[in-house]
């Protein structure tokens, strides 16, 4: 961007300040419509980028069956219905974002710590399944120390220490 704006000739600054002028001019006029049908239509909520573990099965079937074998994958089952209810344990043993996990309460959507929790949302790469490459934006590919401590901390009511090189070989099985 910052080249393309170097390159446009002077004169033609003119015409574009009289264009936005006009496009500032409709936009004054349609203003008040456009306030009107928000306030009668209001969006539909997007999709949470979180797709879950299920989605995964398909092309990751090996991983998928080894890490649902692990205490991740059952760990909302720690959780008493208060528990789950209360909101001040859900985040660490259920997977969504802190919006979508206050929304559902005590019956999230992907209980468990599951895939996304490390690898991030990947609702987009899970979707994509004619695409060849795969859409890998946004996905982490090898979640370190960070990701883990985001629950694994004294934030934990029930923290037992944690030590990255000895406890990451127990997520999943590597391979596909
Ligand atoms: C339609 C098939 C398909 C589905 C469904 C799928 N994946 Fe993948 N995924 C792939 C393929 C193929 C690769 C390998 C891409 C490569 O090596 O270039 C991959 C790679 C990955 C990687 C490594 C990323 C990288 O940078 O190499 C992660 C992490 C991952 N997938 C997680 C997931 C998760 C989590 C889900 C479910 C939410 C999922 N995948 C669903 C096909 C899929
Ligand atoms: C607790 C965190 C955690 C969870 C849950 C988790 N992973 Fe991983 N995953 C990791 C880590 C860490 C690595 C990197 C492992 C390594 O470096 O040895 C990894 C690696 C991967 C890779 C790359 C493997 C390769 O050969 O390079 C894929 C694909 C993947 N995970 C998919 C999944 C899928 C699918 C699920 C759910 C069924 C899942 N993961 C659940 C932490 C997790
Ligand atoms: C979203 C929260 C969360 C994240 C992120 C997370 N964990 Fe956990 N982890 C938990 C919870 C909760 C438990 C306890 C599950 C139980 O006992 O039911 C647990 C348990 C474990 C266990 C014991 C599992 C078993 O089957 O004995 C290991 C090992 C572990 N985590 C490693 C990791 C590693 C390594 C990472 C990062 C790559 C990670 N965790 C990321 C929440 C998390
Ligand atoms: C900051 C994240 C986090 C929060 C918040 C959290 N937990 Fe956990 N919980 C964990 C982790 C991580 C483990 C695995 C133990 C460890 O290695 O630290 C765990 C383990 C457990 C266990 C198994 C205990 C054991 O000794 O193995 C129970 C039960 C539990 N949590 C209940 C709860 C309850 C109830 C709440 C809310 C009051 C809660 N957790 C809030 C992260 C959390």
């Amino acid at each position: 961007m910052e080249h393309r704006r170097q390159i446009i000739p002077s004169r033609r600054l003119p015409v574009a300040r009289r264009i936005a002028g006009i496009v500032t001019a409709g936009l004054l006029v349609v203003g008040p419509f456009r306030i009107t049908r928000a306030q009668e239509a209001p969006p539909a909520q997007p999709p949470s980028p979180y797709i879950g573990a299920d989605a995964c099965k398909a092309c990751h079937s090996g991983i998928y069956d080894a890490w649902a074998k692990t205490k991740h994958a059952r760990a909302i089952t720690r959780l008493s219905a208060d528990d789950r209810g209360s909101g001040s344990c859900i985040g660490c043993h259920a997977t969504g974002t802190p919006d979508q996990l206050r929304q559902e309460g005590g019956n999230p959507s992907f209980p468990g710590v599951q895939c996304e929790a490390c690898h991030g949302p990947a609702r987009a790469h899970a979707a994509a399944e004619a695409a060849t490459p795969p859409v890998k934006s946004g996905l982490n590919k090898q979640p370190q120390t960070g990701v883990c401590e985001r629950c694994h901390s004294s934030k934990s009511p029930h923290f037992q220490g944690f030590v990255y090189r000895a406890m990451v070989g127990l997520v999943h099985a590597t391979g596909k």
